[in-house]
């Protein structure tokens, strides 16, 4: 499958992405753990998140789908899992596949999970060590999947120094502690998506957060709770760029999460230079079961180092972009986690910012669904963007806009609609190889493209 999209295009309007993808996967899982039912609504039906249903599925979880965005997950409770029969297919997914990983060690029935061609590259030691240190059976092949976990009687807490901020890692660990004897931490080197933290809280259990270590003791119950998925950030970025670059009467995306660990994306656009209005909704109502407890420790008494129970909701807004000249930055390396999976379109904007962009400290965009480094690097040179690889990163000349051309995305989602938003600057057309997996992160990307003016079309 390939898209050919026309250069140029006046982006304007409004649009509602989809449910955001890491809150969905989480919404089942703890759903599918709770006791009693999780509604989940605004989830996002992708291919990835579908791999989550459906593992849970031969877990022996039941789930109703009464409408495409709305979930029943009626949970078996914490030890109420079931061996599978078969084979677990995360599909494409690296979160479904680490925050099983941290979900199944514990079980005392085996399990195996498989992917695709791109998950099958993809590191999961980084998951694998953790657990076993935790007293969990996990094998991998050459630190990849399939990965094999074998029953195991009981877990023990640990505490853990994450080597890379990863977030899938952070929260296959507090997983697996949910069932560890004992007080699980782990310690995070930056700060990385927090949705498992406060998810967990909706749940009822009980998270807590003192500057980089989060902890949280095994054994609590979670409740069944109704779950709001906002907007996914990282399907908004793609128009938040493209309405940087080409929205000269304004874009409006609407009920987006804005998370704090997610929008680093926003920080990084306005140092550029661009004209982005958040406006503030209120926070999604993830807090049905969580009973007094968050708010009282939430208030009093309290000094600022003191560990505090992690809020049950997550932010959400109105976010209004509008064209204007962007400037070329050095992006701070703290800004990397959180804006993790939208640098490859802050890439596309980068090459049409006047001057230099510089990133660094951004390796594990190499270990992504491709090689992200590479693959917009190969993409963008094709597109005749001055630029060069670094180890790390990718620095950047921009000013000069795209020519057209073929580009590969390599299978990778956020490349082909990265390259997508490109064609807005382009001079002639881009057609893009490769886009299926586009499903697996966002359906109904190329109707919301059209929706806003972007000249796209599926060969
Ligand atoms: C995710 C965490 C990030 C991110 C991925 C989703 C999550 O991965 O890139 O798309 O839902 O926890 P890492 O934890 O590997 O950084």
């Amino acid at each position: 499958m390939k898209y050919l999209v026309k250069p140029g295009g006046l982006i304007r309007g409004e649009l509602n992405v989809p449910g955001d993808k890491s809150i969905s996967h989480r919404a089942l899982m703890l759903g599918g753990i709770a006791e009693g039912d999780t509604v989940i609504e605004g989830f996002l039906d992708s291919e990835d998140c579908l791999a989550t249903l459906a593992a849970l599925e031969k877990l022996g979880v039941r789930i109703e789908r009464p409408a495409p965005r709305k979930v029943i997950v009626h949970g078996v409770g914490i030890n109420g899992l079931q061996a599978p029969r078969v084979p677990l297919d995360m599909g494409n997914a690296g979160t479904a596949m680490r925050l099983f990983m941290g979900l199944l060690a514990s079980q005392n029935f085996d399990s195996t999970l498989i992917g695709d061609a791109s998950l099958t590259r993809r590191p999961m030691e980084r998951v694998a060590t953790p657990l076993r240190s935790m007293g969990a059976n996990i094998t991998t092949h050459n630190d990849c999947p399939p990965v094999e976990i074998r029953g195991v009687a009981d877990l023990r807490a640990i505490k853990y120094e994450l080597p890379v901020a990863s977030a899938q890692v952070k929260s296959a660990v507090m997983l697996a502690g949910l069932r560890a004897a004992g007080r699980t931490k782990v310690i995070e080197p930056a700060t990385t998506r927090d949705h498992t933290e406060r998810m967990l809280s909706a749940f009822g259990v009980e998270v807590l957060r003192s500057k980089k270590t989060i902890a949280l003791e095994g054994g609590q119950a979670l409740r069944g709770t109704v779950i709001e998925v906002p907007g996914d950030f990282s399907s908004a970025a793609f128009f938040l760029v493209a309405g940087c670059l080409a929205s000269d009467s304004g874009l409006i995306l609407r009920n987006v999460g804005i998370n704090p660990t997610r929008t680093g994306l926003l920080d990084l656009l306005r140092k550029m230079g661009a004209d982005i209005r958040v406006h503030k909704r209120s926070d999604t109502n993830n807090t049905a079961t969580t009973g007094s407890r968050r708010v009282s420790s939430l208030v009093g008494g309290l000094s600022a180092d003191a560990p505090r129970t992690m809020p049950a909701i997550e932010p959400v807004a109105d976010i209004e972009v509008r064209a204007s000249r962007l400037k070329g930055i050095k992006v701070p390396e703290s800004l990397v986690p959180l804006a993790i999976d939208e640098l490859p379109v802050f890439f596309i904007a980068a090459a049409c910012a006047q001057g230099e962009t510089l990133v660094r400290g951004a390796l594990e965009l190499r270990v992504k669904e491709s090689d992200r480094l590479a693959v917009m690097a190969e993409g963008m040179t094709k597109l005749g963007v001055k630029l060069e690889l670094l180890p790390d990163g990718i620095w950047i000349q921009g000013g000069a806009g795209f020519k057209g051309g073929y580009v590969e995305s390599h299978g990778d989602h956020r490349a082909a609609m990265s390259f997508a938003v490109a064609a807005t600057r382009a001079e002639e057309a881009i057609e893009i190889n490769d886009v299926a997996n586009v499903a697996t992160s966002f359906p109904g990307f190329v109707a919301a493209a059209e929706a806003v003016g972007i000249k796209i079309a599926v060969r």
